[in-house]
């Protein structure tokens, strides 16, 4: 069974953003980037599934500029087979990465695509599951636990909902996308690091796949969130209570 994880390059998330002084959008000039979080995890889940004889292959693919190669290499040291980077500097909206990761689909017929639940820079949560439309194929979301049966027929997926857990069974091809707790992703180790240089790394166009990413949907603006108010430090749980009560209002 082949296993295709999907992901994306985005602002690390220790780095400080910034906003276009037009506020058209965060300045991505100079700020150090990385794989998304919670793509890292899906990455560490197809490997584990290779490792464990599950996965015959893990194919990792990313949409984006150049420089979304260099998460791919990652993905390639942490234990991904080989990558497919469709490679588009302009803005691709989350349908449109969804209908590029569907062409893709098409093209390598795995039995499982394994995405993060949602990238940390846009934070929309919907690629996965418009991809899972898009296919027709099942999907569980915020993936806490994935278990694929012996005969790979089916995945036992558990999900981290309001309140509890909820246990999903899906018939495969099936998309899942992971959640924090899903796995640690491992880091790539230097030796690692070199042997990815070797694998094999396709690049295409968006329209090699059919697909036209022009972005449907526009922002009009982005700000800074507000600043947070200077605190105040009260001498007596009397002042607090006093405090609470006729300036705050609250209680
Ligand atoms: C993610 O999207 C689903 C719909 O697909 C929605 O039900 C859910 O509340 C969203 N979760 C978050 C954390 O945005």
């Amino acid at each position: 069974m082949r296993v295709l994880v999907a992901l994306k390059r985005v602002i690390d998330s220790n780095a400080r953003v910034r906003v276009k002084p037009d506020k058209s959008g965060v300045d991505l000039k100079s700020v150090k980037m990385g794989m998304n979080p919670f793509c890292e995890i899906a990455v560490e889940e197809a490997v584990k599934l290779k490792e464990a004889g599950t996965a015959s292959e893990v194919v990792a693919v990313s949409i984006g500029p150049k420089a979304a190669a260099d998460s791919l290499r990652t993905a390639l040291a942490m234990g991904a087979d080989r990558a497919v980077h469709v490679l588009e500097d302009g803005e691709v909206q989350p349908l449109a990465v969804a209908k590029l990761l569907a062409a893709v689909a098409a093209r390598e017929s795995p039995g499982l695509v394994l995405l993060g639940k949602q990238s940390i820079d846009s934070d929309c949560n919907q690629t996965g599951q418009g991809l899972a439309g898009l296919l027709g194929w099942p999907q569980a979301t915020f993936a806490s636990s994935v278990e694929v049966s012996a005969d790979k027929q089916t995945a036992r997926v558990t999900r981290e909902v309001d309140g509890g857990l909820e246990t999903l069974e899906l018939r495969l091809p099936a998309v899942v996308t992971a959640d924090l707790r899903l796995n640690t992703p491992r880091y790539a180790t230097l030796p690692n690091i070199m042997k990815a240089k070797k694998k094999k790394l396709d690049t295409l166009a968006p329209g090699d796949l059919g697909v036209d990413v022009a972005p449907r949907l526009r922002t009009l603006q982005v700000e800074e969130p507000a600043a947070r108010k200077a605190g105040a430090i009260l001498s007596s749980v009397d002042e607090l209570v006093d405090r609470l009560k006729n300036e705050a209002k609250v209680i």
